[in-house]
Formats: C-alpha cells, sequence, structure tokens
C-alpha cells in the first residue's frame, strides 16, 4: 500500500493567505526550517496505479499538479483520472472543498457519512458532480468496505465537533455534534494484512479509540494545535483547541501523552495548524515532539506499507 501525504495542513494552509502570525510571516519570507504546506489530504493506493483520496482539500487542483501519479495516463481517452474514489471525515470546508475540482468529467465514487452527504446534497453547487459519473455512498460505522480494488476503509466515530458552518448555538456545548461527525478510517488491503489509521480531526484519545489504535503499524493524527490555548496567546482567535474539536499535542490531556503506552510502531502528525510551533524545525516544540516518538507531516512526504 502507497500512502501520499497530498497536504499535512489544516484549514487556511501554511502559510494562510490572511494571517501575519511569526509562523506564516516566516514562512513566506522563506526563512530556513520552514516549509510551505497545502490544505489536509491523503492519497492511498495498492499500486500506484488507482489512487484513493482521504479528504479533498480546497488545494486539490495544485496537489494533483504536483503528484505526477495523479495525472491522467496517455490512452485512456481525452478525459481520464487515477483517482478512483474520494473517502471524507467530515463536512469542514478543508476537507469538502476540493471536490469541487473533481467536476470536469470526473468519474469516482464519493464516500462520507450520511451527515456529510446531507450536507453536499442540500448545497446545490455540489451537484457540478454530475451523478452520472459521481455516486455517493454513505459509509456505515465500524463496517469495513472495499472504496477502490485493493483498498478496503472502515469509518468509525472519534471524539470531535460538527463542521463549523454547521454549529447549532442553541443546542449547549456539543453545538449539535452527533456521532459520525468526527471520523477515524482504518484503511486496509483486502487481505487486512495492511492497515494503517487517518485521523485528522480528534478531540480526545478515549478508551474505545484507544483499544482500536494499540499495536498499529502506523497513525496519522490530528496534529492541529500543540498547545490547548496557542491561537489565544497568539492573538489569532479566541478559541481554544478543545472548542474547535482539536487535541493538542503537549500537556496531561494532549496526544503525546495519550499514545505514550499505544505502542503505536509509526506515529504521524498531520493537519497543523500554521499557528503550530512545530512548523518550526528549529523549535523546542518540535524537538520534543521528534523525542517523544512522532513525526511531522511534511506535503509529499510518502509512505510504503
Ligand atoms: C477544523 O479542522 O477545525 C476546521 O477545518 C475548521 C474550519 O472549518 O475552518
Ligand atoms: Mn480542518
Ligand atoms: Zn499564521
Amino acid at each position: 500500500m502507497i500512502i501520499k501525504v497530498l497536504g499535512s495542513a489544516a484549514g487556511g494552509g501554511f502559510p494562510q493567505a490572511n494571517c501575519v502570525c511569526r509562523n506564516c510571516a516566516d514562512v513566506r519570507a522563506g526563512k530556513p526550517g520552514l516549509v510551505p504546506r497545502t490544505q489536509s489530504s491523503l492519497a492511498v493506493s495498492p499500486d500506484g496505479a488507482r489512487w484513493v483520496l482521504l479528504n479533498a482539500s480546497p488545494d486539490l487542483r495544485r496537489q494533483i499538479e504536483l503528484t505526477a501519479e495523479l495525472a491522467p495516463r496517455a490512452g485512456q481517452g481525452p478525459r481520464s483520472s487515477p483517482i478512483s474514489a474520494v473517502v471524507l471525515t467530515n463536512g469542514d470546508v478543508d476537507h469538502v472543498a476540493g471536490l469541487l475540482s473533481l467536476r470536469e468529467g470526473f468519474a469516482f465514487d464519493l464516500y462520507g457519512s450520511e451527515r456529510v452527504l446531507a450536507v453536499l446534497a442540500a448545497n446545490p453547487i455540489f451537484n457540478v458532480l454530475d451523478a452520472d459519473r459521481v455516486s455517493r455512498r454513505a459509509l456505515q460505522l465500524d463496517k469495513s468496505i472495499e472504496v477502490s480494488p485493493g483498498v478496503c476503509v472502515e469509518a468509525f466515530a472519534v471524539p470531535g465537533k460538527v463542521a463549523l458552518y454547521m454549529e447549532d448555538e442553541s443546542a449547549g456545548p456539543s453545538f449539535g455534534t452527533q456521532a459520525g461527525d468526527a471520523l477515524g478510517l482504518k484503511v486496509t488491503d483486502p487481505p487486512g494484512k495492511r492497515a494503517f489509521f487517518y485521523i485528522p480531526g480528534c478531540a480526545a484519545v478515549n478508551q474505545a479509540l484507544a483499544a482500536r489504535l494499540r499495536g498499529a503499524a502506523l497513525v496519522l493524527f490530528d496534529g492541529t494545535l500543540y498547545t490547548d490555548d496557542e491561537l489565544i496567546a497568539q492573538g489569532l482567535s479566541a478559541k481554544t483547541g478543545k472548542r474547535m474539536g482539536h487535541i493538542s499535542m503537549a500537556g496531561p490531556d494532549g496526544s503525546i501523552a495519550a499514545f505514550r503506552t499505544l505502542d503505536v510502531k509509526r506515529r504521524i502528525y498531520v493537519h497543523m495548524n500554521n499557528s503550530n510551533p512545530v512548523l518550526r524545525e528549529d523549535s523546542p516544540e518540535h524537538a520534543a515532539v521528534e523525542r517523544s516518538g512522532w513525526e511531522v507531516a511534511c506535503d509529499r512526504l510518502e509512505i510504503c506499507l
């Protein structure tokens, strides 16, 4: 199984177009030790020929352009693409807006939760995905399905939050979140010999999630923030990570601590927000993350399982 990180940044990307935080200013200026990153997506293939996208980011067109394997092949007619399926982990803009770049005759199967598919169905702009070419299929929780030959996906609910634009303030602290609004994916080959987990948005590692991940070969996990209050401390937003549905890396409730006893062989952070100090390769936070056995993904990172 081949896994390519198409985009390793959270919503907004790195640098974010309207942001002059220290990280964004420095990466924009080309300072050493910081590399630009596009928004959150992976591509998976059993053989390098057919590819499944896990999330479709607003940067998808650029990501396709930078990934030779995703280019159309000669001899397949005037319009073709090796992308055979797209699987969504939630309805966030950074994970669904790229679907709009898959109009113009792309043919693929689209998988998401019932609620996310309902959001897409309620937004007629997504009708640019021609129903004759794009079939929309609901993911059942905890059931593995072959989304494309050689790639099976099992979606499961993780602690998290409904998409920002769907928040219902009147519903109290859950903002109307339902089980399955934040999904993790277990991706396997059909015999189930090779498996990895992709969880780009997660508010906490509860017992159920810990049990699922224990002993895994590879987990690509929510690396949005280093500390829960970093957006507030940097004057970027009034929200904590918890309020946004994202666990932080550091601290007693953080992902570094939560994974310490899980025996996950390879742990890679994805979906980093531009405020995150680990995006500076010379920072103490970057060093601390690496010392804890974690990697910080860059765009175009490739992993063979
Ligand atoms: C998130 O990961 O929290 C969302 O992508 C936020 C957003 O929609 O801007
Ligand atoms: Mn996001
Ligand atoms: Zn910034």
